[in-house]
């Protein structure tokens, strides 16, 4: 922005200086002044009636008022003309140390301006109010850099996962262009099946960027019947797998988009199914009304987690430690991040809790409706 070019801070907090001692010194002299005037009264006085007497002493010289003013007007300007000085300088040298940090906070803003990041004002020394700004830009330089490179780290995932599928692609399209005896139906179905997991990985990445941004139309849901219609698609991949899938619990309304918390149980349900044990494991998904909240609870048996794996399943492109992937579960490692940001955009909690006997346990909390 382009400002008018004023008188700098240290400019005027220098003649704020100097304008106050000046005003102080004339207030001191002017009282000076008075107080003197009430012992010199007004006229000469160095004749007074005793003065004649015989063996009274010689007449002593009394100054008149006009006497003092002579005397006191040009010492007292002096004095003024003295604090006026010594208050610009002083106030010239007070203002400079006052306003030194701020000078470094404006070169770090500078920094800041020009792409670093990383630089720390660091100020030293006892909390006052530069302190405390410093600190507050200090932590909001933190926060930038953190977003800047999550936000990176999320492009570079988000691009090597979108170019696995086109690389798949391009090497089925060079050997079906070596070898024109291939069986043609075969490359189309690889084809799609590639094609479907690079249109899936695109939409689980706007999915997610609408979840971040929120400003979704917001309607009155009810928890329990989006359980069921999810359990309903999902039943026959748990069928498959040979996986009990249960839905359990009441009615819990909550206000929200029906398709994206549909997006929330369906991932993770699917989550559940496909992340269990290879035969006989179970998932039950509960729904109820809780002291205000809407709560779905999603349960699966499974292999035991690391506790301390388990809070970073929700950030973008983590994926556990084992590897499945088959028809109906490509597993790039967004299911989590997306449930996490739609349930954040509905102003929800999401928890997750590795089971002691293996599996999770997924708690979504949304605010209740009546
Ligand atoms: N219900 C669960 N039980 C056990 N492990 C789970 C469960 N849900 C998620 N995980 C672990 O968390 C990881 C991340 O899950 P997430 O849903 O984000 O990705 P994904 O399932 O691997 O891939 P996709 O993007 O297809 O969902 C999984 O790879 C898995 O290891
Ligand atoms: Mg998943």
């Amino acid at each position: 922005m382009d400002r008018r070019p004023g008188p700098s801070a240290r400019l005027r907090l220098t003649v704020s200086y100097a304008g106050f001692l000046l005003l102080a010194g004339a207030l001191l002299l002017a009282v000076v002044w008075v107080f003197l005037l009430r012992y010199v009264p007004d006229g000469a006085l160095t004749a007074g009636p005793g003065a004649a007497l015989p063996g009274a002493p010689p007449p002593r010289f009394m100054p008149n008022r006009t006497d003092l003013q002579r005397a006191f007007l040009p010492r007292a300007a002096q004095a003024l003309v003295f604090l006026l000085v010594f208050g610009l300088l002083g106030g010239w040298v007070l203002a400079g140390r006052m306003l030194a940090p701020l000078t470094r906070i404006t070169d770090a803003a500078r920094m800041t301006e020009n792409g670093s990041l990383s630089h720390r004002i660091r100020m030293k020394g006892r909390r006052d109010e530069f302190r405390e700004l410093s600190d507050a830009f200090d932590s909001m330089l933190e926060r930038l850099e953190s977003h800047v490179a999550e936000q990176q780290r999320f492009a570079a995932n988000a691009a090597h996962e979108l170019r696995t599928p086109l690389a798949i692609s391009r090497t089925l399209l060079d050997v079906a262009r070596q070898d024109p005896a291939q069986d043609r139906d075969e490359l189309i179905e690889r084809l799609r099946t590639v094609n479907r997991r690079a249109i899936d990985l695109t939409e689980a990445l706007l999915l997610l960027s609408r979840g971040d941004r929120g400003g979704f139309p917001r309607e009155s849901v009810d928890l329990s019947l989006i359980a069921e219609e999810a359990a309903e698609t999902l039943l026959p991949l748990a069928e498959r797998r040979r996986i009990v899938l249960e839905v359990t619990g009441g009615a819990a309304r909550t206000g929200g988009s029906p398709e994206l918390l549909l997006r929330i149980v369906t991932n993770l349900v699917q989550n559940a199914i496909v992340h269990n044990l290879p035969a006989g494991g179970t998932v039950t998904v509960h729904t109820e009304a809780h002291d205000g909240a809407s709560v779905l609870r999603v349960e699966n048996t499974g292999r035991r987690l690391p506790p301390e794996l388990v809070p970073t399943l929700t950030e973008p492109f983590r994926r556990g430690t084992e590897r499945v992937r088959t028809d109906e579960h490509s597993g790039v490692g967004l299911g989590l991040a997306i449930v996490h940001s739609i349930v954040r955009a509905h102003d929800g909690t999401l928890d997750l809790v590795p089971r002691p006997g293996g599996g999770l346990l997924a708690t979504v909390r949304l605010p209740g409706t009546p």
